[in-house]
């Protein structure tokens, strides 16, 4: 959990927070995640899913929350949630949602296999099994992987796009 207060330096014309300041916290507090895990320096690999939902004001409080949905091999995939508090309004509120991916690094900079996740609760289950989905799409995206390997990913949209019985007459 990472928080910090907006300030006139951090914001736009409007006084609203910019998105790049706030994407470098998000960046440094899934990087704090993702090294906790894996006990070694992390790199960011991608970046994807990021909605702006709320605009963050100046003299907010941004809290982010980092969490590790998933690990692979040599990566893992770090989910962050990012809530406002208007100290004066006495409000909170869900601003932004991103999902990164990161790679444990050995001293040589070479990608090192890292400690699995074993999901206990329901919400981390739904977590860890939704991070299995992404990371298809983000290598398809990548052109790290053909959209025919990507097995997953295809039995979800070939579902998604098959009628189901109630929409025939
Ligand atoms: C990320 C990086 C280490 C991957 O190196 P690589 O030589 O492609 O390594 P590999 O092919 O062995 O991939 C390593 C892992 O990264 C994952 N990966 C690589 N590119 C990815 C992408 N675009 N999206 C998601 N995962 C990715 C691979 O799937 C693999 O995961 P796995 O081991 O869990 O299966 C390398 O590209 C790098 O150092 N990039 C710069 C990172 C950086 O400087 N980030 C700061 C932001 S500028």
């Amino acid at each position: 959990m990472m928080t910090e207060i907006v300030l006139p330096n951090d914001t736009n014309g409007l006084g609203n927070m910019m998105g790049g300041r706030l994407l470098h916290l998000m960046d440094k507090c899934a990087a704090i995640s993702a090294q906790r895990h894996a006990n070694r320096v992390c790199v960011t690999a991608s970046v994807d899913n990021v909605e702006f939902q709320s605009a963050i004001q100046e003299g907010e409080v941004v809290v982010i929350e980092g969490q590790v949905n998933r690990a692979f091999h040599t990566s893992m995939e770090v989910e962050l949630n990012v809530w406002a508090e208007n100290p004066r309004e006495e409000t909170h509120r869900k601003c932004n949602r991103a999902f990164y991916t990161f790679v444990a690094l050995d001293e040589e900079g070479s990608p090192v296999a890292i400690p699995s996740i074993e999901p206990q609760s329901e919400d981390e289950q739904a977590r860890y099994e939704g991070a299995a989905k992404r990371r298809d799409i983000r290598l398809v995206l990548a052109g790290r992987k053909d959209l025919e390997d990507a097995a997953s990913l295809k039995e979800d949209m070939l579902s998604a796009l098959t009628p189901s019985t109630d929409d025939v007459d």
